[in-house]
């Protein structure tokens, strides 16, 4: 077991809600249509001055303040994003210069939905053989600065916000059991933004095509997010010489309730057993997995001691998954 332990929790919400009724007006959809092929009702959506590492930098107040700790307390600073504020520096700079902490190491980790899992692992490296304490990993996202509002295939699916955990070593009780990350680069481009790196730099003709935006092919995203997220949960659970019965609650990405569905009935894990944010704030790709734990311990449905399962998948493609001791 990587014997560390998570000692806060927070998330950054921004306050706009666009609802499926306001999609309806921007684009040819219905909320029916949402709801029955996403599960989504509404999404929560940046003003036009709010970048990610705004809502990194607040989510890490609120975990610092859960944890009893202060900014100048942290040791490192790992942001998982989809949608940086810039290409360089990291977004985890930008953040650290909110928080004015100069010094500590800080740096992004870019693998889509699949990155707090990513950063995690990492994290847990650096405080079990690094000596770091007090490692902030956080999942953040604005996908309404980079999708297509006239493209009824990516719009209605994503939303903003951002949500931090503090990690630090453990006494033995907590921690990680079991890990896995994989990824396949051969299927990138099922869910890509075409332009605006070295491969096809922003032109006039870039920007006018909107190839800067996100472009995804969802039916072949969505089968292979399935086959990935359940192995990945399966094989961790074997390596940790368990059974989804053992399991307290299961903390998947979220992307689309019915690819949730179909990873929980792969992997023999009950949907009651599942806890589940995307009906309040859509796939918030790299946020999802830690806004529906902070959710989770909200609610009061997690305790020290419990077994936790995490899966995700995204862009790359990525994917993995993890059981961690509460
Ligand atoms: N409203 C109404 N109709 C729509 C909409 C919409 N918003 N979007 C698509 N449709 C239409 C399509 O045009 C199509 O119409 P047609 O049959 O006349 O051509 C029909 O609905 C069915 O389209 P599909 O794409 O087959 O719909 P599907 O059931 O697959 O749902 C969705 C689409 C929601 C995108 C789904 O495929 C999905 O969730 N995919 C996975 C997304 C995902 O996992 N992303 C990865 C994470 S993101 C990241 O890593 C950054």
């Amino acid at each position: 077991m990587q014997k560390i332990k998570i000692v806060g929790t927070g998330s950054a919400i921004p306050p706009r809600i666009i609802t499926n009724l306001d999609l309806e007006k921007m684009v040819n959809t219905s909320d029916e249509w949402i709801r029955e092929r996403t599960g989504i009702s509404e999404r929560h959506i940046v003003d036009e001055k709010t970048a990610t590492s705004d809502l990194v930098a607040e989510s890490a107040l609120v975990a610092l303040k859960d944890a009893g700790l202060e900014a100048k307390d942290l040791g490192a600073i790992i942001v998982a994003t989809a949608s940086p504020d810039t290409a360089y520096p990291p977004t985890a700079c930008w953040a650290q210069k909110k928080l004015n902490i100069p010094g500590i190491p800080a740096f992004d980790i870019s693998a889509a939905c699949t990155g707090f899992l990513y950063g995690l692992e990492i994290a847990s490296g650096l405080v079990e053989s690094g000596g770091y304490r007090n490692v902030l990993v956080s999942g953040a996202e604005v996908m309404s600065k980079i999708v297509n509002w006239e493209d009824r295939n990516t719009c209605v699916i994503f939303g903003d916000g951002a949500s931090s955990v503090i990690v630090d070593k453990s006494d033995g009780e907590s921690g990680i059991i079991s890990s896995y990350l994989g990824a396949d680069g051969t299927l990138g481009e099922l869910l890509y933004q075409p332009a605006g790196g070295t491969r096809m730099p922003a032109s006039q003709e870039t920007i006018d095509k909107k190839l800067h935006t996100v472009h995804m092919k969802g039916t072949e995203v969505f089968k292979h997010a399935v086959r990935a997220m359940g192995g990945a949960a399966i094989r961790v659970l074997k390596e940790a010489n368990l059974t989804s019965d053992d399991i307290s609650l299961f903390i998947p990405h979220q992307a689309n309730l019915r690819i949730v569905d179909a990873t929980c009935r792969r992997a023999g894990i009950s949907m009651d057993k599942t806890h589940t944010i995307i009906h309040k704030y859509g796939n918030v790709p790299a946020a999802s997995i830690p806004l529906t734990l902070d959710d989770a311990l909200r609610a009061g449905r997690i305790k020290r001691g419990d077994l936790l399962l995490f899966a995700a998948f995204g862009g790359g493609f990525t994917w993995g998954a993890m059981v961690l001791k509460w």
